[in-house]
């Protein structure tokens, strides 16, 4: 067993976007490769609404999957494939831009503290212009895997023999919501040559000997093939996610990545003269 190191951590960033949501950004552009297949993990939500009723309006994507995943709160949506909806509550949005998709992503007003994730998942060269495809996914359909020391939200991946609803993966990858409880271990193999963060948006967990993390901290870990976590006198919820890395070039601008600037000139050109979402 080669439990997994500390590499990096990166406490998450207030960062304006869209058309001025205040967010916390994990990691973006600045960290490019080191999340490898993954692009950027953005945590958003407030007390305030005024920090996200601005919302995203309408935007191009291509070349990558982008994963919404709300743990409290409301954000209604509408695409170019004319899929229109609102994931709440526990839900996911699972949306492979792949050759093109326009959408917006309006976050609505909400009675407490709202809490969702966004993270954007690169494509491989062979895959940046398949078919765009979006996947929701309720949260009662997202299986958890209950155990004496944590309860494990499976939205990707396989976490003890239970799969996640999300299937047929473009990058092979894994996405859990950990709710370990105080004093507890969590352990999960995992590959060991993927890429695998955590994110703690409850409490604290302790990695290795002493390193206490708090909230609103993303993991990098080193290679290994198992991810092991504490806790000590209060609970930790997090997310871990692990990818198989792509090791291709990327050219990135906006919500658009590509392998070469060539690529992304052309991505630019066809949304400005309206050919950037096919058939
Ligand atoms: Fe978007």
């Amino acid at each position: 067993m080669n439990v997994r190191k500390i590499k990096k951590l990166f406490p998450a960033k207030p960062t304006l976007e869209g058309a001025g949501v205040r967010l916390h950004r994990g990691f973006g552009y600045e960290e490019v490769p080191l999340f490898d297949p993954f692009l950027l993990l953005d945590d958003f939500g407030s007390s305030d609404p005024q920090d996200y009723l601005p919302g995203f309006p309408w935007h191009p994507h291509r070349g990558i999957e982008t994963v919404t995943y709300m743990i409290r709160g409301r954000v209604e949506h509408e695409d170019s494939l004319g899929n229109k909806g609102v994931i709440a509550d526990g839900d996911v949005q699972w949306m492979t831009a792949g050759s093109g998709i326009i959408h917006q992503e309006m976050p609505q007003q909400y009675r407490g503290t709202s809490k969702g994730f966004q993270l954007w998942i690169n494509l491989p060269r062979a895959k940046k212009m398949m078919p765009p495809r979006y996947r929701g996914i309720l949260s009662k359909d997202i299986p958890t895997v209950e155990r004496e020391n944590a309860d494990v939200k499976v939205i990707a991946g396989n976490y003890q023999g239970t799969a996640g609803p999300v299937a047929d993966l473009a990058v092979h990858s894994v996405y859990l919501d950990v709710a370990l409880r105080a004093r507890q271990t969590f352990s999960c193999e995992v590959p060991s040559h993927h890429t695998v963060f955590l994110y703690v948006f409850e409490g604290s967990i302790v990695i290795g000997d002493d390193e206490v993390i708090h909230e609103s901290i993303v993991v990098l870990t080193l290679e290994g093939s198992t991810v092991s976590v504490n806790t000590r006198n209060e609970g930790a919820r997090f997310l871990l996610i692990g990818g198989e890395p792509l090791g291709e070039p990327v050219a990135w601008r906006g919500p658009i990545v590509m392998n070469t600037d060539e690529e992304l000139e052309r991505a630019f050109e066809e949304y400005r003269n309206g050919t950037f979402v096919r058939g």
